[in-house]
């Protein structure tokens, strides 16, 4: 998705611009520029289709400048379209949407004025420019004031020299700074690399950086703002080699030794009044964290403690749930920063509902937006695709069910204990690796394939294909195991590989059909279980032991073989697994 960056600085101001794109890559873009303004008050810009690697090149002299990644919402990935958009004395750059930029844009061609791009972005420059009588930061609050839609935008001045002037309504924001360095920027890990202090910006606030970093309320008020020295674990990571998501699957079992010791070490006496009363639970997020919220679903409803209801977020939003006062919302979001996780859980918070967020990225919007923050502790993420925070993620929500069942029955579950089993178990899975490997060749050249599962299972079997769809580009669909003859059997033919997942000893005979069925019909069948028994009762042409743990927690382990899978899958059909084609890492568009 768009990343932002604004940086002043008397040094290096081009290359430290350049080194913060790349930091801002992992997010997903197309295209990516730079403008700096120099002393005199020169505006310079290169900008390009592609790589941040292309804009490499003599450096441009400046001590302010602006930079960007796209990710094309308006308009194709080209030279033109790419940010920073320039006009009169303005240059800027943009990362969300502007809903209304088509009224926008009418009523400046009428005004005569020429558009070079089909970007909504560019609108707000041209009415920057109309809009400036001398005072730059009251430009930017007149012009922010006419835009519908979200945005987080960095601006230069030919007139100030040495200052960028920042806005953020609904997209993230943060400001730095550095020794002889000031910043603002989209994403607080692609600026840890860079800044050793933070402040966060919050929605309708401006930035002025200068000789300091000054934020500013809509009616021009200065805010006292205090900033935070950055935490090494917010600091974004680095490969020696291979992919991040090679060494992401790799940290797993670090992950959630690391997340637990972090849940253990939290308080939960904040939501206890919310937990104990709640009437219904319900779970919103999107992609990966969805799934994750569906195992959170299936452990509650197990559980029996009170009604779950679990949907993508950008379902929520548009339903009108009837979510009130007695109510908790569990928001789930890695980057803490997807535009429809943040809109339904500002719409629960309208509603009356006590919100608890999981997030990975402190300081992140949903962090701050939630009344309890449980901490993922993942460690920086940075393939586009989930992996570990997904791991890490399931365990925070399987800690939270474990929570509400004691605040409403008195006593934890009895897998709470066995919690602590699984960094262990996890790094058994990678003897699954070998296995997934070979899978992985032999599959190469398949055209798409089935992800089975029934109850507890069905949300991996949700997972695993989504990986392989993101990562290696193939069709891959997950069913629960008994759906896939009302409709879908139609597509197995000879050698379409099926997965199915079984870890539920009361279903294994249940699947086992499922497997039977398509494997009658040509299919390539592959079986993931713990029993060594359902294994080799199984008519599965490959099958694949899982570690030992008590069942409501295999979605944590069950997804690693699968995860892996797709990795090696992605390397061998020649992909990149860590920046995957269209997709952007942090969604911060609806
Ligand atoms: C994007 C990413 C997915 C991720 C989803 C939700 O689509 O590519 O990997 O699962 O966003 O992200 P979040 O940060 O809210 O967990």
């Amino acid at each position: 998705m768009c990343g932002i960056i604004g940086c002043i600085s008397r040094e290096n101001c081009y290359e430290k611009l350049l080194s913060s794109l790349a930091r801002l890559e992992y997010r997903g873009y197309d295209s990516a520029g730079v403008c700096l303004l120099s002393d005199s008050g020169t505006l310079r810009v290169r900008k390009k289709k592609g790589y941040v690697s292309n804009l490499a090149g003599k450096p441009i002299p400046g001590g302010a400048g602006i930079g960007h990644t796209r990710w094309a919402t308006h308009g194709k990935p080209s030279d033109e379209n790419a940010h920073p958009h320039l006009c009169g004395k303005f240059a800027l750059v943009h990362n969300g949407i502007i809903e209304n930029y088509a009224a926008l844009k009418e009523e400046l061609l009428v005004q005569g004025d020429v558009f070079l791009s089909e970007t909504d972005s560019e609108v707000i420059v041209h009415l920057l420019s109309h809009a400036y009588r001398g005072d730059f930061l009251g430009a930017l609050r007149e012009v922010c004031a006419r835009l519908c839609g979200s945005y987080a935008l960095a601006v230069l001045c030919a007139d100030y020299p040495g200052q960028i002037a920042a806005a953020r309504r609904g997209s993230p924001l943060v400001a730095g700074a550095a020794k002889g360095a000031l910043y603002v920027c989209s994403d607080v890990p692609a600026l840890c690399g860079e800044a050793e202090f933070l402040c966060p910006v919050e929605d309708g606030e401006f930035v002025l950086l200068s000789d300091a970093v000054r934020v500013f309320d809509g009616q021009g008020r200065q805010i006292e703002r205090s900033f935070t020295r950055v935490k090494s674990e917010q600091r974004a990571a680095s490969v020696a080699e291979g992919t991040f998501m090679q060494a992401e699957i790799a940290q797993v079992p670090r992950a959630l030794r690391d997340t637990l010791e972090g849940l253990e070490g939290t308080d939960f006496a904040p939501c206890a009044r919310a937990l104990r009363g709640a009437k219904r639970i319900w779970c919103a997020a999107c992609g990966t964290a969805y799934h994750a919220a569906l195992s959170f679903a299936d452990v509650l409803a197990e559980k029996g403690v009170c009604d779950v209801f679990c949907t993508t977020s950008s379902e929520f939003r548009y339903k009108t749930p009837l979510i009130g006062a007695e109510d908790v919302f569990v928001a789930v979001s890695q980057s803490g920063e997807t535009a429809d996780t943040l809109e339904a859980a500002r719409l629960a918070k309208s509603r009356g509902a006590f919100l608890i967020g999981i997030t990975n990225v402190a300081d992140s919007s949903l962090s701050r937006l939630v009344h309890f923050n449980i901490a993922m502790r993942a460690g920086p993420e940075i393939a586009v695709a989930a992996t570990k925070s997904y791991n890490a993620q399931l365990l925070c929500l399987f800690y939270l069910a474990a929570q509400l069942v004691f605040f409403k029955k008195g006593s934890f579950p009895l897998w709470k204990g066995e919690l602590r089993l699984l960094p262990e178990r996890a790094e058994e899975c990678f003897g699954t690796f070998g296995q997934m490997s070979a899978l992985a060749a032999k599959l190469i050249s398949a055209k798409g394939m089935f992800f089975l599962g029934r109850n507890a299972d069905f949300p991996t079997a949700l997972e695993g294909a989504l990986k392989v769809r993101e990562i290696a580009c193939l069709f891959a669909e997950g069913y629960p195991a008994g759906e896939l003859k009302h409709g879908s059997l139609a597509l197995v033919e000879e050698g379409f590989p099926v997965f199915a997942l079984s870890t539920r000893e009361a279903l294994f005979a249940k699947t086992e059909n499922a497997l039977a069925e398509v494997r009658a019909r040509g299919a390539y069948t592959i079986l993931l279980s713990q029993s060594e028994q359902a294994l080799s009762q199984s008519c599965a042409h490959c099958k694949v032991l899982l570690p030992k743990i008590c069942a409501p927690l295999y979605p944590v382990l069950s997804v690693l073989p699968l995860q892996y899978f797709a990795c090696r899958l992605s390397l061998l059909r020649g992909m990149d697994p860590d920046k995957p084609r269209n997709l952007a890492k942090s969604v911060t568009v609806e």
